[in-house]
């Protein structure tokens, strides 16, 4: 099974990618994940997307087209992929179709989560990561159970995203509304299309998802 989660900045996309993974063994390919790796060690890559990146912007359709590539080609045929933050655009939406069809893969559900503008910058500006193995806490809704220990492993150090300021979040949804809720018409002429309430609890999100996946 392959899926495109879609839905702005902040809607969940990660969160519920990570859902998946546990409940269904499926792989997450996370461009923006990709993208901080490649900046985090100074890759060529990571220079070009640095500033772009930081500034709310889409990075070349082309750098991270190779990069879902060069994901794809390291997965067994039969392991199902949640692309999570891809495609972002038509032209990634036509080379997704290539790179799948190339590898005998095919979409079988895109899923946009929607929220409230208003509840997305809530999310983004309090959202914190473990600086050690990267679980996701945010300052209202999931706080580490013991102050300032990570649960899963113990680390003490957290930290924020550079783009997950007001002022680049405002550029990140007029992206999305820009570029990325356009390419939504491409998959529902296909009849793959399903609406979820991303204003829901997690687990309520969660729960929706795996109905529309038949699990
Ligand atoms: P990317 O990393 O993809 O960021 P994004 O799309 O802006 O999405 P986020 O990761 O901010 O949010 P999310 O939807 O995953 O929400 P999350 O689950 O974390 O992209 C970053 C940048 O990289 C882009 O701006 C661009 O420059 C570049 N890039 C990436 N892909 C690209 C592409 N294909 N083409 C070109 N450029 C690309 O949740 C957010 C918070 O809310 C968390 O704290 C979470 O705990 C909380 N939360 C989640 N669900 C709920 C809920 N139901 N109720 C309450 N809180 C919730």
């Amino acid at each position: 099974m392959n899926i495109i989660l879609l839905g702005p900045p902040g809607a969940g996309k990660g969160t519920q990618a990570q859902f998946l993974v546990a409940d269904h063994s499926m792989v997450q390919l996370s461009t923006g994940d990709m993208l901080r790796s490649a900046v985090k060690e100074g890759t060529p890559v990571g220079l070009k997307a640095k500033a772009i990146m930081d500034a709310g912007e889409l990075v070349s359709d082309e750098i991270v087209s190779a990069l879902i590539g060069d994901a794809l080609d390291r997965l067994d045929a039969d392991t199902g992929v949640i692309f999570d933050g891809y495609p972002r655009t038509a032209p990634q939406a036509a080379s997704l179709e290539e790179l799948l069809a190339s590898r005998h893969r095919s979409l079988n559900h895109v899923i946009e989560l929607n929220v409230d503008v208003d509840a997305l910058i809530e999310r983004i500006t309090g959202r914190f990561t473990c600086a050690g193995c990267g679980e996701g806490y945010h300052n209202i809704y999931k706080m580490p159970e013991s102050e300032g220990v990570c649960d899963k492993c113990g680390h003490t150090e957290f930290k924020r995203r550079p783009d997950d300021n007001a002022e680049t979040v405002r550029k990140r949804m007029e992206e999305y509304r820009g570029k990325t809720a356009p390419i939504l018409p491409i998959y529902e002429e296909r009849g793959i299309v399903t609406r979820v309430d991303g204003m829901a609890d997690m687990e309520t999100v969660r729960a929706e998802i795996a109905k529309i996946l038949g699990s």
